[in-house]
């Protein structure tokens, strides 16, 4: 696919079925979003990946989370429960912080959030789609625990994948002159 168009056209993914991913089309994935930007090439960027019959683990890890830190809140127990069944394939984005002088936390979620994105990209321009989630389920340090991750481990959110089905997105105009000052 020509590059400007995979850039330009892409759309996170409304609805999402099989098939996922080979596992040599998610080593292009992994390789393209490993070569996101990285200051001191810290490499703090991991991924945890689950499929098929590991949903299970993870809709058990969502699960448990939610009766631990939302035990009043029958309708987020159930949504939580369900939430991996809603793709195919899931990716769960982390942020290994390491220290260093000169990169703060915030560079290596960065590289993080831009490693993301060329996920959704190398996926796009395979034929493949996704969307990146957050919610309740991420960016906290509780659901943290749940992933036995230690307390220098963040989840960024969780890229759903699989191959797009139903309705495009309607994705809204936009004028470049509102966004950019020429100097
Ligand atoms: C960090 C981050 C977190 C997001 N979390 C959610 C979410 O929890 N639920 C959701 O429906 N969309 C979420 N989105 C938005 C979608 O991923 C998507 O970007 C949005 O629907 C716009 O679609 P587009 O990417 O095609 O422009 C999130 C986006 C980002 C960047």
């Amino acid at each position: 696919m020509d590059a400007i168009k995979n850039l330009i056209n892409r759309k996170s993914a409304k609805k999402l079925e099989l098939p996922f991913p080979t596992k040599e089309e998610m080593n292009i994935v992994y390789e393209s979003a490993l070569r996101a930007p990285d200051h001191a090439w810290l490499r703090p960027t991991k991924f945890l990946e689950f499929k098929g019959d590991s949903l299970k683990k993870l809709s058990k890890i969502f699960e448990d989370f939610a009766k631990k830190h939302y035990s009043d809140d029958e309708l987020f127990i159930e949504k939580a429960r369900m939430a991996p069944f809603r793709a195919p394939m899931v990716i769960v984005l982390i942020t290994e912080v390491k220290n260093h002088p000169k990169v703060p936390a915030i560079e290596q979620m960065l590289s993080t959030g831009a490693a993301a994105q060329n996920i959704l990209l190398a996926l796009n321009a395979q034929g493949y789609g996704g969307v990146w989630k957050t919610g309740k389920l991420a960016l906290n340090d509780n659901i943290t625990k749940f992933f036995n991750l230690g307390e220098n481990h963040h989840i960024l959110g969780y890229l759903y994948i699989g191959t797009k089905t139903g309705e495009d997105r309607k994705v809204p105009e936009i004028n470049i002159e509102d966004f950019v000052v020429r100097h």
